[in-house]
């Protein structure tokens, strides 16, 4: 195992890992022994942000960072972030999910699990402090604006925003939803990457955002 192009990711050549105290697999992905620690596998198929990264995406600012998570879900890629990263504020809207994401939470020290709808982000507002990045992976019609909200809400100067374009029109192509959206973005933020994931998820593009 190397060391990848990312910061704190690891390769054997072919996939990404991640390494980690905890001795548990997640969400059914490959864990390798190493000394004390282990190196979970991190699948694009799973992840968007390591589809994002196997289709040779630039910018990856996660290391010791402090993270704001929109959709946790189960926590799948919450804890690849989570060894990476310093801190994760990880919102989540469904009680199912949230159950499994707190056992996870409950063996890593730093994600702070939040069930929270983050269209209403003024309500977690006085719980998460300074976050470096927000990272969006929410398939709702309004995707953007939430995403948006955010990004004022916490001033933050560094966004990612995985797109799902089905759930915004189902009409139009993926391409000319992801246009809109990224236009609609443009209006306040400079779009640094845009890539399209679909090669591991489907009508899916990623966008890093920078104010
Ligand atoms: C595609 S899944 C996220 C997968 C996850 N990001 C990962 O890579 O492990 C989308 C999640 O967003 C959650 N969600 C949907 N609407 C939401 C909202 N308004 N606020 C917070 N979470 C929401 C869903 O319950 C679902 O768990």
């Amino acid at each position: 195992m190397k060391k990848s192009r990312y910061q704190g990711v690891y390769t054997d050549g072919r996939n990404y890992y991640t390494l980690s105290s905890d001795s548990k697999s997640v969400y059914g992905e490959r864990v390798i022994k190493k000394g004390s620690r282990y190196f979970h596998l991190w699948n694009p198929y799973r992840s968007k942000l390591s589809a994002a990264m196997h289709l040779k995406l630039k910018n990856f600012p996660f290391s010791k960072k402090k993270i704001l998570y929109l959709g946790a879900s189960t926590g799948t890629t919450v804890s690849h972030l989570s060894d990476i990263s310093e801190k994760i504020w990880a919102v989540e809207i469904s009680p199912i999910s949230m159950k499994k994401l707190l056992s996870l939470a409950e063996r890593r020290e730093n994600i702070i699990p939040i069930l929270e709808d983050a269209r209403k982000c003024e309500n977690y507002s006085l719980f998460v402090r300074n976050p470096d990045i927000i990272y969006q992976d929410i398939s709702q019609r309004d995707q953007v604006e939430i995403f948006m909200k955010n990004m004022e809400q916490f001033n933050v100067r560094i966004g990612f925003l995985m797109l799902k374009t089905r759930t915004i029109d189902m009409r139009s192509s993926p391409k000319e939803v992801m246009k809109r959206s990224r236009r609609k973005i443009e209006e306040k933020y400079e779009i640094k990457e845009t890539i399209n994931i679909s090669r591991f998820q489907k009508d899916h593009y990623a966008f890093v955002v920078v104010r």
